[in-house]
């Protein structure tokens, strides 16, 4: 690159983190002279929610935070885009990079698309096909909206032909989110450390579950949210249970009067954990149930067993290839998988193409010769 450009890249949610640290790793080693800028919305604030990761994976500091905090949907939306502009308008940036599916990623994309400045989107093409989860829409939108676009498997690119995109704008780059998982695995901290007098539980069982839930449809609705936890009061009978619990589903919890039921000897509940924590507990797990994107394709390439607790997903190469099973949040479904998983060890799965490590480097070869 010969003529400076400038590049916004956009964080703002927590599954964001671990997405940008590569990229940004990669743009850095790569384009000395890249005018690379760093936005963090503020979607997330809390220490256990954001400063904890930017910590342990090294990411700069953001040039800006623009603290949008919680808000509804559409609230949160607005604001970011509100205060987003006067960015854009300041660094008047070549391209802005969005990752992922978050309304940071979407009230982003359509401030710079609105303004003409080109958008890239990182973890392109993914659908579920169910619109009722805000994350699809965001999908959508944002692909809609972008001008080069980076996928993780090779059916995001169908599905990015069928709703229009233009295959040349695509390129199947691999998983930046596994990028992450391989640089830090050995930096990843043993359960015992986090759990301190806790481990103990666990090393007499001689092994553990890990859970974790946040999707609102889950964790909003009282009579769901209940019949979950009182299923994971049952597990813990069988196997002990390690659950780290996300803010909303904390704060449900409380409003629901539902603390009671993850009272159990063999249940460790965990405020947010930080990166690091959360790969050595999946990575030590039996097996991993949760309602989470990135944690089924993380247990993917790690090979221990997930238990999906959502009625679809938008990473479907988890199941063909991997690791992951679909239960949704019918308990007798999900109570036979756990006690198949406990006596034959679960789906073996491998890794899928191009979760190497690598696909940074390639999105930042692409990246820096198309701008
Ligand atoms: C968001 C993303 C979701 C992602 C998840 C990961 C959208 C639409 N949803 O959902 O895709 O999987 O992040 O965590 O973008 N809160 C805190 N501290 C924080 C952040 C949130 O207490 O640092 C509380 C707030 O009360 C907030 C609630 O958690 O209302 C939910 O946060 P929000 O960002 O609205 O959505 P998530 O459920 O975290």
């Amino acid at each position: 690159m010969t003529v400076t450009k400038t590049l916004i890249c956009v964080v703002g949610a927590r599954p964001n983190f671990m997405k940008i640290a590569p990229i940004v790793r990669a743009l850095k080693a790569k384009a000395t002279k890249l005018n690379l800028v760093l936005i963090h919305t503020g979607q997330h604030y809390d220490q256990t929610m954001k400063a904890q990761f930017f910590d342990q994976l090294g990411i700069p500091e953001p040039d800006k935070d623009l603290e949008v905090g919680a808000g509804s949907l559409s609230v949160q939306t607005a604001e970011i885009m509100k205060r987003f502009e006067p960015e854009v308008d300041y660094y008047k940036p070549d391209a802005v990079l969005v990752v992922g599916d978050v309304n940071s990623t979407i009230a982003c994309a359509l401030v710079s698309a609105q303004k003409k400045i080109r958008v890239v989107h990182v973890e392109a093409g993914l659908r579920s096909r169910d619109r009722t989860m805000p994350e699809e829409i965001n999908r959508v939108l944002t692909d809609q909206l972008s001008d080069r676009l980076y996928t993780t498997e090779k059916l995001a690119e169908d599905n990015l032909a069928a709703e229009g995109v233009c295959r040349d704008k695509v390129v199947f780059a691999g998983n930046v989110m596994i990028d992450t998982l391989r640089y830090n695995l050995a930096q990843a901290k043993h359960p015992s450390e986090l759990l301190a007098d806790n481990y103990s539980i666990i090393e007499k069982a001689g092994h553990y579950s890990l859970w974790t839930l946040h999707r609102p449809s889950n964790v909003d609705n009282p009579e769901i949210l209940q019949k979950l936890l009182t299923f994971i009061k049952e597990a813990a009978d069988k196997i002990p249970v390690v659950f780290p619990v996300h803010p909303r589903t904390q704060k449900n919890i409380q409003k629901f009067k539902l603390s009671s039921f993850l009272e159990h000897p063999q249940i460790i509940t965990l405020s947010p954990v930080g990166y690091l924590e959360m790969l050595g507990l999946m990575n030590n797990a039996r097996l991993v149930l949760t309602d989470s994107g990135g944690i089924q394709e993380e247990t993917t390439a790690l090979g221990i067993p997930c238990l999906t607790l959502r009625e679809n997903t938008e990473r479907p190469i988890t199941i063909s290839e991997g690791t992951n099973t679909i239960v949704g949040s019918d308990i007798t479904l999900i109570r036979k998988e756990l006690d198949q998983i406990l006596q034959t060890g679960g789906k073996a799965g491998r890794v899928p193409t191009l979760w190497d490590g690598h696909a940074a480097e390639r999105i930042a070869d692409d990246l820096l010769a198309w701008l």
